[in-house]
């Protein structure tokens, strides 16, 4: 049995098994969190550590804003739960218009459920019955992209493109599914500074590739993270996205985009579609939407496709589909709080102030030992590591408990270690975080 102990009652590890963690390594030498207060972590044994990944990618306002705890508290006094099936309450309905308005124009209702994974099935199934009502039946097959990802969920894991993930259950993911190839290509672009400025004909693959094969007309939509995070933080070529928009356009086909990392001002926009001038017929989000708080996703589409379930269906229930909790009262509170305190404080265009400094940061990494890549938009980065012979992300493994030990939270993914710390953060932060990690490629052989 590991245990460790806490000031007041010694905690068996043991029962909690814990999620995308080798829980052997970690009950072997636990990284136990007690407490955060805006952009830092302390550690059970009070420790403070500086967040250098929004936690996962979520906590963009800080830890504990005093918006979101207060939104939170008074909430959970008032209505703790109420069901929004067939029932309301206000929470939800302040929190769609409030995404409403800040999503790109046209893209104006809001389905939501309790977790990314959540929000991309359901984009998905919204994609599916949306076709089905105009008639295009036919239309069923996705296409995603290697590397991506899109949650865990069995619509997500399918049109997601991470092999550890999808291994020990291909036989089990939809078949209607084909991938494009994903925009890395450390040879002829690695530190690029921003978006490459060539790669964008990878876009063509899928009218010269993918849809000569399965015909446009069985094809129902096309899903991609604009900025993938989860998949080693991967940045498009410039123009690539406004690619795939115009082939999408051409055919018939949806464009989905996959905000759950990108949303609520990641990249100093609140989505990703208004950095890049690109507009998706359907895109999730989660995380940012309550700062990382309280759970919660969902998938904004646009009107045309809301009032095709509003004009096409018969009397009663419109979309055979929902949570227990979707649009929970505490998630909702928590979302306000959020979202006021992205709004008073300028938090949604803010990355884009600190881009360059940030930018400076990621890039000074290259030239230490084993560093083959460095990249970075706006508030996200990464640096790559070249593999040590054998043993696939050591590494990176190794440079993530070092950074721990020193104060610094950042995560590895394969070679890459991810940067993607809370908006609030500053420039002091940010010298705090690529020194310590520079200090530590140092000593990694
Ligand atoms: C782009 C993307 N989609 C979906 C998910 C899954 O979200 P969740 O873990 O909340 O299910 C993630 C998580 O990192 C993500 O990065």
């Amino acid at each position: 049995m590991s245990t460790v102990t806490r000031d007041e009652a010694p905690l068996d590890l043991d029962a909690y098994w814990m999620p995308f963690t080798s829980n052997r390594a970690f009950k072997r030498a636990p990284r136990l969190v007690a407490s955060a207060q805006g952009v830092h972590f302390t550690t059970s044994d009070g420790k403070q550590i500086l967040d250098g990944l929004s936690t996962l990618w979520c906590v963009n306002a800080g830890h504990c804003h005093p918006r979101v705890v207060e939104r939170i508290r008074r909430q959970a006094g008032e209505l703790d739960f109420a069901s929004s099936f067939g029932l309301g309450h206000r929470g939800p309905f302040e929190v769609a218009q409030r995404i409403a308005a800040l999503a790109p124009t046209g893209l104006d209702h809001v389905f939501f459920t309790n977790s990314g994974s959540e929000a991309v099935d359901t984009a998905l199934k919204i994609v599916i019955a949306y076709h089905k009502l105009r008639g295009e039946g036919a239309r069923r097959i996705f296409i995603g992209r290697e590397r991506a990802y899109h949650g865990v969920n069995i619509g997500g894991l399918s049109v997601s493109g991470m092999q550890a993930n999808r291994k020990n259950f291909e036989t089990t993911l939809l078949g209607n599914v084909d991938h494009l190839r994903h925009t890395q290509d450390l040879r002829s672009r690695s530190f690029a500074r921003g978006e490459a400025a060539t790669g964008a004909e990878l876009a063509d693959e899928l009218e010269t590739r993918l849809i000569p094969l399965h015909d446009a007309s069985n094809i129902a939509a096309v899903i991609v993270e604009p900025v993938s995070g989860a998949g080693g933080v991967l940045i498009p070529p410039k123009g690539y996205l406004k690619r795939l928009r115009e082939i999408c356009d051409r055919h018939g086909i949806l464009l989905v985009f996959d905000e759950v990392i990108t949303g609520f001002g990641r990249l100093g926009a609140p989505f990703a579609s208004q950095f890049f001038g690109v507009t998706p017929d359907l895109f999730t989000f989660a995380k940012g939407i309550t700062s990382g708080a309280v759970p919660l996703g969902g998938v904004v589409v646009k009107r045309e496709i809301y009032d095709a379930f509003m004009n096409a269906t018969g009397p009663g229930v419109e979309l055979f589909h929902g949570y227990t909790y979707s649009g929970h009262p505490l998630a909702s509170a928590a979302a306000l709080g959020a979202l006021d305190a992205y709004d008073e404080e300028g938090l949604l265009s803010r990355a884009a102030d600190l881009a360059a400094y940030f930018e400076d940061g990621v890039h000074a990494m290259r030239g230490l030992p084993n560093v083959v890549d460095a990249r970075n938009l706006q508030l996200i980065g990464a640096v790559e590591l070249d593999p040590r012979p054998g043993e696939p992300g050591a590494r990176a493994l190794e440079a993530f408990g070092k950074c721990w030990e020193r104060g610094v939270y950042v995560r590895p993914i394969g070679e890459a270690i991810a940067f993607c710390p809370p908006l609030t953060v500053e420039k002091s932060h940010l010298d705090q975080l690529f020194g310590t990690v520079a200090d530590v490629l140092k000593t990694v052989a």
